[in-house]
């Protein structure tokens, strides 16, 4: 179960219940007359003029380039790299003003560097890690000419010397570190910490550099750690930091030709207001300090997800009815966990509005999908003017690992992805649809092909293209 002290590290902002004194969020705010607003765009307005039913993911793409201003001009006495991490937010409308600030990407999979590289990302702002490279990530990583590919293990590291010899060519690593520090974040995303399946122990990564001295197929460019996501503890980003200052001193030593320093994302969210906490100043403060003596200069690698995407975005959802049951009063809406899996997964905080006041006493609701698990739930206890069926709600800062992390459970079509820009919204990504995902599902196979029928296998792309073996 999650701890409560936890649960609220992984909490969204609280805004005040009180009707009409809502203090402003950072991107979703209640206008004068009641109606929440982004980046002046009511949400309801929004919706109607890009033509999406719901739920739906709304974003201010404005919020989206302020963040990732923000955030690179903090880091900018550095010699940076801001590659967004893709698996928190991969919606092209967003990445593509991003691409064009000069961000790179970080990706954990083939399909995420191919979009990237479709979006036209340049491969020298790409980055590959992940725990678990297929032949087919690491072979689409060497296709690409990525800058690096982040390794996280001894047989990791050989496979990649493997596939890259046989292309005759030399694949940049960057090793990864576990580097043990416990970020007080919520266990099922403290990624750093010994005992999580990521990166390697000082001991093995030295070792795994020593490996690579003697192959053709590799050359340790640098170190990597991420710490954990939601982390708002600017001491241990530091401790992080000083580590990878140390560790790349010692490959340097050892003759590798280490330059990046690569930091990982993990800026967290504050529960006030959606700002990234520690703010980004302090937050460069405290990790290029470790990295001021090294000499030659490193090459400094961000990874930020959450912080530029967050609180930029909300489901919208609507409300089907209410129920009342052993004394609760359910306020069923028409999105669930299939759609933002957050507050079911890790019991995080998540704020619910409605998109209108509406002058009605409130009332405490849970607030629940429609998907065939008690945990299916937004939030219990949340105070909100009585509704009326097809009121529309938003789920606050669901622009990080909303979309990303919504899936086809109970076959519930994922939402619709809104955008809005310069004061107008347009359909950045159509909603699934029943229809279509039965019609998907119809195609697939009842039974083997009779014997002899040989070649009516699925085709790869039916099969699923990352399951494919390359030639
Ligand atoms: N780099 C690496 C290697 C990562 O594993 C991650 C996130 C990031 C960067 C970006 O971290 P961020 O800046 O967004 O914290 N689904 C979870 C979060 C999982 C994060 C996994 N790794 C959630 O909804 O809280």
């Amino acid at each position: 179960m999650v701890h409560s002290r936890v649960a609220r590290s992984l909490a969204a902002p609280p805004l005040p219940t009180r009707r009409g004194a809502r203090v402003p969020h950072s991107v979703f705010r209640s206008d004068r007359s009641g109606a929440l607003v982004v980046e002046g765009v009511p949400v309801d307005r929004a919706l109607a003029a890009a033509g999406a039913g719901t739920p739906a993911y709304l974003y201010g793409r404005g919020a989206v380039v302020a963040r990732f201003r923000e955030f690179r001009e903090a880091v900018s006495p550095a010699r940076a790299l801001v590659a967004v991490a893709l698996k928190a937010n991969a919606l092209p409308a967003l990445l593509a003003p991003l691409r064009d600030l000069g961000a790179g990407a970080e990706a954990v999979s083939a399909a995420e560097l191919l979009l990237a590289n479709g979006l036209g990302f340049p491969a020298e702002r790409l980055v590959l890690s992940g725990v678990g490279k297929t032949e087919f990530d690491l072979d689409t990583a060497l296709d690409l000419e990525v800058r690096f590919v982040s390794v996280e293990s001894a047989a990791e590291l050989d496979l990649l010397a493997r596939r890259a010899a046989r292309r005759g060519r030399r694949a940049r690593v960057v090793l990864r570190l576990n580097p043990d520090i416990a970020a007080g974040t919520h266990p099922k995303i403290a990624t750093g910490v010994a005992g999580a399946k990521f990166g390697m122990a000082e001991p093995q990564l030295l070792e795994a550099a020593e490996q690579a001295l003697g192959s053709p197929g590799v050359e340790v460019v640098g170190v990597h750690a991420h710490l954990g996501s939601q982390i708002r503890a600017a001491a241990a980003f530091r401790r992080g930091a000083l580590r990878l200052a140390g560790l790349l001193r010692r490959l340097r030593e050892a003759g590798h030709p280490a330059e990046v320093v690569d930091l990982g994302g993990g800026v967290g969210l504050s529960e006030r207001d959606g700002s990234p906490e520690p703010p980004f100043a302090e937050y460069a403060e405290a990790v290029l300090e470790p990295l001021e003596g090294l000499r030659p200069e490193a090459e400094v690698v961000f990874e930020p997800g959450r912080c530029l995407f967050g609180a930029s975005g909300a489901l919208l959802v609507r409300v089907l009815h209410t129920k009342t049951a052993a004394g609760k009063e359910f306020l069923v809406v028409d999105g669930g966990m299939s759609d933002f899996l957050r507050p079911a997964l890790y019991g995080a905080r998540h704020e619910v509005v409605p998109a209108r006041r509406r002058d009605a006493p409130e009332r405490l609701f849970e607030v629940v999908g429609g998907v065939c698990e008690t945990g299916d739930s937004f939030g219990a206890a949340r105070s909100l003017p009585a509704p009326e069926p097809g009121d529309l709600l938003a789920v606050l800062d669901a622009g990080a690992y909303g979309y990303s992390m919504a899936s086809n459970y109970n076959l519930r079509p994922r939402p619709a992805e809104v955008v809005v820009a310069d004061a107008e919204s347009f359909l950045a990504r159509p909603g699934e649809t029943p229809a279509g995902l039965a019609a998907a599902a119809l195609e697939t196979a009842l039974a083997p092909p009779p014997a002899g029928a040989g070649s009516r296998r699925p085709a790869p792309a039916a099969a699923g293209i990352n399951r494919v073996l390359p030639a």
